[in-house]
């Protein structure tokens, strides 16, 4: 410590700070930077969500990504996480999906590409419903019979819900993304009455021109309607049934909705009716939006009808496609081409989503999603394989009591030092934050010093010191946990 001026200056013993962070990765292995920190704490995190029998596209896309990030680093830092997609698999649009189906059934075969000809099916009704007020009558009663019961109606929501389910198991599966719970909102379908008592109950609940509401305009918030005026129950119900489960099933700390801020509304009024359901303060305090922002188009906003919705498997397949002919250009005779192409191609979409704040809209640019260049998944991977490559040609990890410190002083040794230190903050500042694009800034920031740390240094040197000193660091690559 220095007393400079008016300033305090500390400087930190870089031989210290050396042997203390190798020490600390060396005890901690695989949990080094977690400290199980999230011990006894229970957290939700709510993503992806899609809606059954509508296309899965890159604004889901960027929803399952953090989610799943989220996800991961909850559970890496010790929290018991649960991840739940929260399937948007009722409403009355699957009342006008079984009147399509019946007028036209037959000229579709469901089997094959579901989610385009259940969209199809979905334009022409929604057209037709437009023009006459008879066939939309009956999609409402089609949705009355699915809640009635009506074997036939079921039976066909259901055909909808496991075909949908089937073609989104497809990319959850190419992203490796995992869900604890798939309750979406139909589950909740018989469990809005108590909400609605127990809003009544708090004295919260009133008549509006036949409606059940919750009255938020002294909050600027309008009002919330519970229940519509033919009793039935709508999207902020249901979202309530869910608060109300989950406090009771999972008694959470932390209940983090991945959810588009267009729905922020939507949001702020849920959290607000959910003070009249009795819940704990605890559980109502761990009630958070985690709002990303919107992907758009060069040309403006997605649109389902003037088909310009970008769908995922074909935005993976066009990745890995493009990896491919990288390959055949630059080393044609690697092995597992096929393999090594779908990792590539998918990790470049997946960090793609991942290293900007989550808040700000994206426009989507084929050009910037697939660059393999510069700050990239593929980047990363890079020096992660060549941390590796260099373990494999040394056969063996040394041990601490191999190294000697004082090797490791030069200026790129210890900002790699220095940058693992870091990672524990890292990870709390993830998580204070809800920002998953903090790991990945940090992950580009880590690559980065060990590429220089690797220019700088022969690493594998023939001095044994040397060569130990200068692996051990390395450890960390290849115990680190896959987060
Ligand atoms: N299915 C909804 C959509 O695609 C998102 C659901 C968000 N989650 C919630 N609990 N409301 O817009």
């Amino acid at each position: 410590v220095e007393i400079a001026g008016g300033y305090l200056n500390f400087y930190i013993n870089k031989l210290v700070l050396t042997e203390n962070v190798l020490k600390e990765i060396e005890n901690a292995g695989e949990n080094f930077g977690a400290n199980n920190s999230g011990a006894g704490k229970n957290v939700i995190v709510e993503y992806s969500s899609p809606n059954i029998a509508k296309p899965f596209h890159i604004g889901h896309l960027r929803n399952t990504v953090i989610g799943s990030a989220l996800y991961r680093i909850y559970k890496y830092l010790g929290y018991n996480t649960t991840g739940i997609n929260h399937l948007g698999d009722y409403g009355t649009q699957f009342g006008k999906m079984i009147e399509g189906y019946k007028r036209w059934g037959n000229e579709y075969n469901l089997e094959e590409n579901p989610i385009d000809q259940c969209m199809d099916i979905y334009v022409r009704i929604n057209n037709l419903c437009k023009e006459d007020e008879e066939v939309l009558e009956k999609c409402r009663e089609n949705f009355k019979k699915i809640e009635e019961g009506d074997p036939y109606c079921v039976a066909m929501w259901n055909k909808f819900k496991d075909l949908s389910l089937k073609e989104f198991q497809k990319i959850y599966g190419l992203l490796n993304v995992k869900f604890d719970s798939y309750n979406g909102e139909a589950f909740y379908s018989d469990k809005m009455d108590e909400v609605v008592e127990r809003i009544n109950a708090s004295g919260a609940l009133v008549d509006s021109e036949g409606a059940k509401i919750v009255d938020l305009e002294d909050k600027g918030l309008g009002v919330c309607i519970i229940k519509k005026s033919d009793g039935t129950s709508i999207y902020a119900t249901r979202d309530l049934a869910a608060v109300l489960y989950r406090a009771k099933t999972y008694d959470f700390d932390k209940c983090l909705y991945v959810v588009a801020y267009e729905q922020n509304l939507h949001f702020k009024q849920v959290f607000e009716v959910a003070k009249h359901l009795g819940i704990s303060e605890k559980n109502l305090n761990g009630l958070e939006h985690v709002a990303y922002g919107m992907v758009r188009l060069t040309t403006g906003k997605m649109s389902t009808r003037e088909g310009t919705v970008i769908k995922v498997d074909k935005l993976l397949e066009e990745s890995i496609d493009r990896v491919l002919k990288v390959i055949e250009e630059k080393n044609p005779d690697m092995e597992n081409k096929e393999e090594e192409a779908k990792k590539i191609g998918i990790g470049a979409v997946i960090f793609n989503n991942l290293c900007s704040t989550i808040i700000k809209d994206q426009v989507f640019d084929w050009n910037i999603v697939l660059n393999f260049n510069g700050e990239t998944g593929p980047y990363i991977q890079y020096v992660y394989v060549r941390t590796k490559s260099i373990l494999d040609k040394l056969g063996y990890v040394p041990t601490i009591d191999q190294v000697d410190f004082s090797v490791l002083q030069d200026k790129s040794s210890i900002t790699v030092l220095k940058t693992l230190y870091n990672f524990e903050n890292v990870l709390k500042s993830v998580v204070d934050k809800n920002e998953p694009s903090i790991l990945a800034r940090y992950l580009i920031e880590l690559a980065t010093a060990f590429s220089n740390f690797y220019n700088d240094n022969k690493i594998i040197d023939e001095d044994e010191t040397v060569k130990n000193s200068n692996m051990n660091p390395k450890k960390i690559f290849k115990n680190q946990k896959e987060i």
